[in-house]
């Protein structure tokens, strides 16, 4: 079975990334790609470093171009999505990158997006415990699926596990994360030039403001977390580096956990995990070493003195925060090999 797709928002960041990894998907052919601004011009103007599509040139994004395909990937600016899902009705696969169709709560919606609540999507993070198992299960067969927000499921995949086993307390957890300006897209912005970032470290969307806080919360209590439970501080701080999330991230031991018990919480979840990987007790991780790679990488802490349980944990917020979660989910959604094309190494130095 070869698989027609069409990837919208192709001159993007996240557009190039899953065509950077459907390009060697065996099961796929890659027959459509669209932008905006950039329609009419080849796709390797704006994306270099994807040569073996050098034949490809960038389309209209408009409902007619994208239909007709098997799987259509939107990558498109908040708020774009929700026009072209509803022209998309007879395609069997879509996947969109946005948060458009990401959260439940019409509440949440109106808090932290505002306009109309677009239909919530199964949320394509396979690894995520849900009540009864993992998020995969959510995903197979799927036909419509919204991949997650970089930093929200990087935390969600953090804390989810100690949430599932109840040995940590979610009315107190604290995350601060460094960010590489790569999350924030390609279209030019005065904060994110190279002589506001090098050589500092910005905060922003201090103080419950971030639209990832209710994606994480949303996680959570499909983990098992009480709803009105969940209390988080999430702040995000920009860092001269262009791809990668380190998430740390804590929340307060619950009463009578042990060591073994809480360390068993997080090495059960993800044991068999292919994209998420515990470092052993002790090693932490590091951004350098999963740029590339569709992988989670964490390291945790029980910190007694402070009764509370650290979780570091580095991702590409461009594959595994994006891409590689919407391609695995396309992969779980289409009765394909879950692990299909997508890089468990990174590339170093
Ligand atoms: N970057 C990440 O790490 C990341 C992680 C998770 C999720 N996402 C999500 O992925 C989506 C794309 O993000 P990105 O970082 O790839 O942004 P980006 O680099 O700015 O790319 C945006 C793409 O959308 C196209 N576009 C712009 N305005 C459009 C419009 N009105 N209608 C149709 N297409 C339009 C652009 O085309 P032209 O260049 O031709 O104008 C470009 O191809 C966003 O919803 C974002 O939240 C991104």
């Amino acid at each position: 079975m070869t698989l027609s797709v069409a990837v919208s928002g192709a001159s993007g960041y996240a557009g190039g990334e899953i065509l950077r990894l459907l390009a060697s998907h065996p099961d796929v052919q890659i027959r459509t790609v669209t932008a905006h601004s950039s329609a009419g011009q080849p796709l390797v103007a704006h994306q270099p470093h994807l040569r073996s599509l050098a034949h490809l040139v960038l389309q209209p994004t408009t409902p007619e171009v994208l239909a007709g395909h098997d799987v259509v990937f939107l990558a498109l600016p908040h708020g774009q999505s929700a026009q072209y899902t509803d022209a998309l009705g007879s395609t069997p696969l879509v996947i969109d990158a946005g948060a458009d169709h990401r959260l439940t709560s019409a509440e949440d919606w109106a808090a932290f997006y505002g306009g109309p609540h677009p239909d919530p999507w199964a949320y394509g993070v396979p690894e995520l415990p849900v009540a009864g198992g993992k998020q995969r299960e959510n995903l197979r067969g799927a036909t419509r699926i919204a991949a997650p927000g970089c930093n929200a499921s990087t935390v969600a995949l953090s804390l989810a596990p100690g949430v599932a086993a109840g040995v940590i307390v979610a009315s107190d957890i604290v995350s601060v994360l460094a960010v590489g300006p790569s999350g924030a897209g390609k279209s030019a912005k005065t904060n994110l030039l190279a002589s506001e970032i090098l050589g500092s470290a910005n905060p922003y969307a201090v103080g419950g403001t971030h639209r990832h806080i209710p994606e994480i919360r949303q996680a959570l209590i499909a983990a098992g977390a009480p709803s009105d439970g969940i209390r988080l501080s999430f702040t995000p701080v920009l860092v001269p580096m262009s791809r990668g999330i380190l998430a740390t991230s804590s929340a307060p031991i619950r009463e009578g956990a042990t060591d073994a018990e809480i360390r068993s919480a997080w090495e059960t979840a993800y044991a068999d995990e292919p994209f998420v990987e515990l470092l052993p007790e002790g090693v932490f991780p590091r951004t350098a070493d999963v740029l590339g790679a569709n992988v989670a990488s964490m390291g945790i802490a029980i910190d007694r003195a402070a009764n509370r349980v650290t979780i570091v944990a580095a991702v590409d917020n461009l594959v595994k925060g994006t891409a590689g979660a919407a391609v695995q989910s396309m992969n779980l959604a289409s009765g394909l090999v879950e692990t299909t094309a997508l890089p468990l190494n990174g590339v170093a130095p």
